[in-house]
């Protein structure tokens, strides 16, 4: 959530900050600030409600406002509403110090009381505020230590950028359980939450652990640990384009990143199919540990939950060990059963939400060894995994995933190859077959994106409907799952996914003439079995938008209203095509209800709270 930037240099501060966080706004776009710092000026800070534009135009997009260091910030609002005053950056009292923040400080209400006792005034609902004060309250000229000392005193998760109009040549950072990254650049020095909002600037990067506190100048970086010893950090290039974060033409960056797909499946299998087998390099599992895995857990949360759904029919069917797979935020409560043989496989696209973060320290915990897939390269959940298999998916900007939940399926397919080879539980022939259908997947993706004015038209005799259902069984049901969820999150058209054998146990009761039902259908082995719960929805008067594969097509065409046909694949490789019409259907949807296709209400792309 949130997304924070400082820049420390010679240029103008004001327009690089606004661009950082145009390239973060993706992470909290309720309203925005800067602080920045001039001789003349002091610390000036500007806030505004709304998008960033808001502020970008109160302020001449930063010509306003002079000055060479600085900080910004977008605010997705957890306490006090989106607003002006509760706006970052948070001044202290005095003016001194300014403060923006990413996470939740849990004390903050017992440190508001103290410092309202001693006389603080509060402007704001937020638990920020608390911090700037705080600042003031320790500060004895000697910056560093008042920071330590707040440091000290808060509880809860936080990204800091901090600045003090008495060190005017300095910015300082600090992290814990919310992500903070450090671009070095030759006479310039930036903290961000994520790497977008500075590969424009540099490529050379390194990611502060939790506890770590770092100073920054416009010629100088110094991190230290949580005992304040000077540490080392490594510093990685970044490969992303600065193009690859930009819309290149395309009106929204979900429609990009839905048409980049069979690009990112490519470039996520291509590197790690060689001679016809799959090659896991970055694995560090053997067959020992696979042979005694008892089970696997699979965590994620959203659309990363999902492609989870998928997993656990693919991998149980291929491996033949029990897989579970839960939400992230349930995990924890649940009382998990793991043991030191449960290989836990960790989705996420971000790599930093919180709720899977929480989950899979547990299952580290409780013995279980971490394999995640993930796609943004240094985040956390991959630096705490001890194996990662990244996605190849390049920057994902829309909030609503889609390029993401594509690569992930991928490194599914590959891992199901990869341990069902080591394990002996799949034939030569099989295997085969599957790899080579795995290298023509992106071909049959682009073959479906083809059909997307056809997926418009649908879209435009459906987009009325305040209620969709979609429904189907084992893998159909769970990219089901995923249509639901993307059409609601940016429509915000009511739906649900049924199992579709489950839908007769009462949630039938909401079908009547005019409902809307999406029936997914490519399982040719399921497929008999479908088309009868199309006729039981039918007979009460919906209309069915069915999806199935090409073979299938005719037979289904005879009961249902409308029908996309994606081309015939592998039953394992299914949802990889039939996603595709779910995340056009979504988006034509969206666009046609006047929607903010990229930034749905209420929603953030990282959710770095619990
Ligand atoms: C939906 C969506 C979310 C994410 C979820 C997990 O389109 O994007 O449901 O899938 O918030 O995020 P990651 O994968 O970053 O852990």
């Amino acid at each position: 959530m949130c997304g924070i930037v400082g820049f420390v240099g010679r240029e103008e501060a004001a327009p690089i900050l606004l661009d950082g966080l145009a390239r973060l706004e993706y992470r909290g776009y309720d309203s925005a600030g800067i602080a920045v710092y001039s001789p003349e000026d002091g610390l000036r800070v500007e806030k505004a409600k709304g998008r960033l534009q808001v502020l970008f135009d109160k302020i001449h997009g930063g010509a306003d406002v002079k000055g060479h260091l600085g900080l910004g910030h977008t605010r997705w609002a957890t306490h006090g509403e989106p607003s002006d005053v509760n706006a970052h950056p948070q001044l202290s009292e005095s003016g001194r110090f300014a403060v923006i923040h990413n996470g939740i400080i849990e004390n903050y209400v017992e440190i508001k009381e103290f410092l309202q006792e001693h006389g603080v005034t509060f402007v704001s609902e937020t638990d920020t505020e608390v911090v700037a004060h705080l600042l003031d309250y320790y500060y004895k000229d000697d910056m560093m230590d008042a920071v330590v000392k707040v440091l000290h005193r808060i509880n809860g998760a936080y990204a800091f950028g901090i600045v003090c109009a008495d060190c005017p040549d300095r910015l300082i950072a600090a992290r814990k359980d919310s992500p903070l990254i450090i671009g070095y650049g030759d006479g310039f020095n930036f903290l961000a939450s994520d790497v977008t909002a500075v590969i424009k600037y540099t490529r050379e990067v390194s990611y502060l652990d939790d506890g770590d506190i770092a100073v920054l100048t416009a010629d100088s970086v110094e991190i230290y640990d949580s005992l304040l010893q000077r540490v080392e950090k490594a510093h990685h290039q970044v490969d992303w384009e600065v193009s690859a974060a930009e819309k290149g033409g395309y009106e929204h960056f979900m429609a990009k990143e839905i048409m980049e797909q069979p690009e990112a499946f490519r470039k996520t299998i291509s590197p790690r199919i060689q001679d016809g087998n799959v090659v896991l390099d970055d694995l560090k599992i053997d067959r020992a540990a696979l042979e005694a895995m008892d089970k696997i857990y699979i965590i994620a949360c959203g659309s990363s939950y999902h492609v989870g759904v998928v997993a656990k029919y693919t991998l149980e069917k291929m491996l033949r060990k029990p897989v579970e797979v839960a939400l992230a935020s349930e995990f924890r409560y649940c009382d998990p059963i793991v043991s030191n043989q449960t290989l836990c496989i960790v989705i996420s696209q971000s790599g930093e939400t919180i709720d899977t973060l929480a989950a899979m320290r547990e299952a580290k915990r409780l013995g279980a060894r971490l394999l995640s897939i993930v796609n943004v390269v240094g985040s956390t959940i991959a630096r705490e995994s001890d194996d990662v298999l990244y996605t190849w998916a390049g920057p994902e900007i829309a909030v609503a995933t889609t390029k993401a939940y594509s690569t992930q399926l991928a490194v599914i397919y590959l891992i199901a190859l990869y341990f069902a080879k080591q394990l002996n539980t799949i034939s030569m022939e099989e295997y085969d077959a599957i790899v080579a259908e795995l290298q023509v997947l992106p071909d049959k993706m682009q073959q479906v994106l083809e059909q997307k004015e056809n997926i418009q038209y649908y879209a435009s005799r459906y987009f009325n409907h305040e209620s969709i259902f979609f429904i189907g069984r084992n893998i159909d049901y769970a990219v089901g799952m995923e249509g639901s969820l993307k059409l609601k999150e940016i429509s915000y058209i009511h739906s649900e996914a049924y199992a579709a054998g489950e839908l007769k146990h009462g949630t039938i009761s909401l079908i009547e003439p005019g409902a809307l039902v999406v029936a997914l259908a490519g399982h040719a082995a399921l497929f008999e079995k479908l088309m009868s719960n199309v006729v039981e929805v039918k007979s009460r008067g919906a209309d069915v938008l069915g999806v199935t594969v090409a073979s299938l097509g005719k037979a289904m065409e005879k009961t249902v209203d409308a029908a996309v046909m994606v081309p015939d694949t592998l039953p394992m490789l299914l949802p990889s095509l039939e996603v595709l019409p779910m995340q056009l259907f979504a988006y034509y949807i969206a666009l046609m209800r006047g929607c903010d296709i990229d930034k749905p209400r209420n929603l953030a792309k990282s959710v770095t709270v619990e």
